[in-house]
């Protein structure tokens, strides 16, 4: 998920009347850019794990499947290495980056015309390229609904299986979108004789489907994508806020007592809101939709404030300034219902019934009609607006369970320290189900995300960052937690072969269809092959590393590298040095 940029400033905003998402949007800018010099690929924020810009020498953007194919056997027959980046490239992990000599980065951005439904067989067929949002609109105007979906709509269909992207629910086919694929074809690579690159067919059931339905773009490039739906349906939405003594032993139970339940839980505020969220008739009466909090239009000069306020907190070690924030916060989200609304103005009381697509996800920063300068999305780079970190973690219900009785021991020892998390989203927890997919989720799972404070400059260690590491090492290595492919640090990825049984599977795939590797790069190896970098020093501030030694932390500004306090294994970068206080 991403920021909810409510700080109390925005409150002002709103209360002054000049309420965000009434303006219009500045639209995020395309993700490349070229010139004389070459071309740079940036995702949506603006920067990349690393920090260092991707730069390639060529970009193409097809516009149909034979220009696609001919872009990859020219890419294939000059011996060029090729990454497909989609119009919106919202993937925080550098997958997406060729290395910067003799590549070629193949955009699907224009490629996003067709959107055939097929409504005896409940069925639609789409361009890789087509935007999320769009799909569900032709869709439901067709009678039908597309069950799963990320909750952010700000994506493409090719680029959002790729990741194994979800949104929640433990019933039928679950909450991941791939599992609703029910063929893709895919161009790859192929010897000269055959033209250089061809076009494949994979059906739900063939031999390599599994292994191409999340393929994190290494397999070639996804050229159309068909995904089942259903009849059109309603849902009907309320946030129940509870204290959060207990919900860890509830949250199985409320998986599988409501079809889209998920649960956002506040630690510093010893909260829990329950989605209580079921399929309703489409004669249900109510016309409600779902623009949430985070994802509205901002506008720019409230971003920047705040932005300033958590950076002021943050340098000058004020987690009570946070705490006051992440109290505002939550009565902000209270009182907005997360952004629900019963019409297109407001939200007016619970239940908020309304169409399948309008509910299931949503982004309204990014598609207000034109821009007027003034407002955007809250993490816009071309503002000095949100800047964060993202972990995402998969993990065995059981393991969950122990994972939040840890965080609550972590929290306990000082509630204040994390306050930084809720003037985010604080833990969104949402549930995906088992999954045939190679690289999706081998058990049903329960899927957490948290967004926290990510300084501008990367040698500026961070307060409380010791608590995020250690929770970050308690979710990936104690737990053996799965990371989300699209999100993460890289710290996330160290072992993550050993945690797919389907791994092995997924590289013969890739040797299959790709075998000199047309589609590898550093940046995607880094994800995939799971070798931690040269340790440097501040390595372990950007989550580059884990430190074993003081100088991957900041020595010079007091960070030394120690245990964790609840995990002890864990080794965190921690303010240990009073006297520079
Ligand atoms: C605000 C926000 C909220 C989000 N919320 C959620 C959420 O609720 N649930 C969730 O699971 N995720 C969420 N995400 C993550 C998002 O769903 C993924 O990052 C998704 O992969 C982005 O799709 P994209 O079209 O931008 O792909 P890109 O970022 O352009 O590409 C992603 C990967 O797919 C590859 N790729 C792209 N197109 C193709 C193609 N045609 N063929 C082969 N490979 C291709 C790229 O090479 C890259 O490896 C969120 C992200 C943001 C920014
Ligand atoms: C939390 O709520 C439950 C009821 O839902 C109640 O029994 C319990 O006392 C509450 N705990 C705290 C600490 O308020
Ligand atoms: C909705 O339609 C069903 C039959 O399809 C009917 O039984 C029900 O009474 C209707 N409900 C409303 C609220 O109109």
């Amino acid at each position: 998920m991403a920021a909810a940029i409510s700080v109390s400033l925005l409150l002002v905003a709103i209360i002054s009347g000049s309420c965000p998402s009434f303006t219009s949007a500045k639209p995020p800018a395309p993700p490349v850019f070229c010139d004389d010099s070459g071309c740079v690929v940036s995702n949506a924020y603006g920067v990349w794990a690393d920090r260092q810009q991707c730069r390639t020498g060529l970009a193409v953007f097809p516009t149909t499947e034979e220009e696609l194919r001919a872009a990859v056997a020219e890419a294939h027959r000059k011996r060029f290495k090729a990454k497909a980046v989609s119009g919106f490239s919202h993937t925080i992990p550098k997958l997406a980056c060729p290395p910067p000599e003799n590549s070629v980065v193949i955009s699907t951005a224009k490629y996003n015309s067709r959107i055939e439904v097929d409504v005896a067989n409940r069925r639609v067929t789409a361009d890789a390229g087509v935007g999320l949002r769009d799909l569900i609109d032709k869709v439901e105007a067709a009678g039908l609904s597309l069950l799963a979906a990320p909750y952010w709509e700000g994506v493409s269909i090719g680029g959002l299986i790729s990741t194994g992207s979800h949104g929640s629910s433990w019933w039928g086919r679950g909450g991941a979108v791939h599992d609703h694929v029910e063929s893709l074809t895919l161009v790859v690579p192929a010897p000269a004789e055959e033209g250089h690159a061809k076009v494949v067919t994979l059906r739900r059931g063939d031999p390599l489907f599994n292994a191409a339905s999340v393929s994190l773009g290494l397999l070639g490039i996804i050229s159309q994508v068909t995904l089942s739906l259903e009849p059109s349906f309603k849902r009907s939405i309320t946030y129940s806020f509870q204290n959060d003594s207990s919900f860890e032993d509830q949250f199985m139970d409320h998986a599988r007592k409501h079809e889209f339940a998920d649960i956002t839980w506040f630690p510093s505020q010893h909260q829990a809101a329950f989605r209580l969220d079921d399929r309703v008739p489409l004669n249900t009466s109510g016309d409600g939709f779902n623009d949430f909090i985070g994802f509205q239009s901002t506008l720019m000069a409230v971003s920047m404030a705040v932005r300033a306020t958590e950076k002021a907190f943050d340098e000058s070690r004020n987690a009570k300034g946070k705490c006051a924030t992440a109290a505002t916060v939550l009565a902000f989200k209270k009182l907005m219902a997360n952004g629900l609304k019963n019409n297109n103005l407001l939200f007016t009381g619970y239940p908020v019934t309304g169409r399948h697509g309008r509910m299931q996800t949503s982004g309204s920063c990014q598609h207000s009609p034109v821009s007027d300068g003034l407002s955007s999305c809250p993490w816009d780079p071309r503002i000095k607006g949100l800047l964060f970190y993202e972990t995402t973690a998969f993990f065995s219900p059981q393991s969950f369970r122990s994972f939040i009785l840890d965080v609550k021991r972590l929290r306990d020892m000082n509630p204040d320290n994390f306050c930084g998390v809720d003037n985010y989203n604080g833990f969104m927890i949402r549930f995906v189900k088992r999954s045939e997919s190679l690289l999706g989720q081998p058990e049903d799972s329960v899927v957490v995300d948290f967004n926290y404070y990510r300084a501008s400059d990367p040698s500026i260690p961070r307060l409380n960052q010791d608590l995020w590491e250690e929770v970050e090492q308690m979710a990936f290595v104690k737990y053996g937690a799965r990371p989300h492919w699209a999100k993460n640090r890289n710290v996330a990825f160290l072992g993550v072969q050993g945690k797919y049984p389907g791994f092995k599977r997924f590289l013969a795939a890739m040797k299959e269809l790709d075998p000199e590797g047309v589609f590898q790069s550093p940046w995607s190896d880094e994800v995939i092959n799971e070798k931690e970098a040269v340790k440097s020093d501040g390595c372990a501030l950007e989550g580059q590393c884990i430190c074993s030694e003081d100088r991957h932390c900041s020595p010079s500004k007091g960070y030394l590298c120690q245990n964790g306090l609840v995990y002890e294994e864990a080794r965190v970068c921690r303010f240990a040095n009073v006297s520079m206080v």
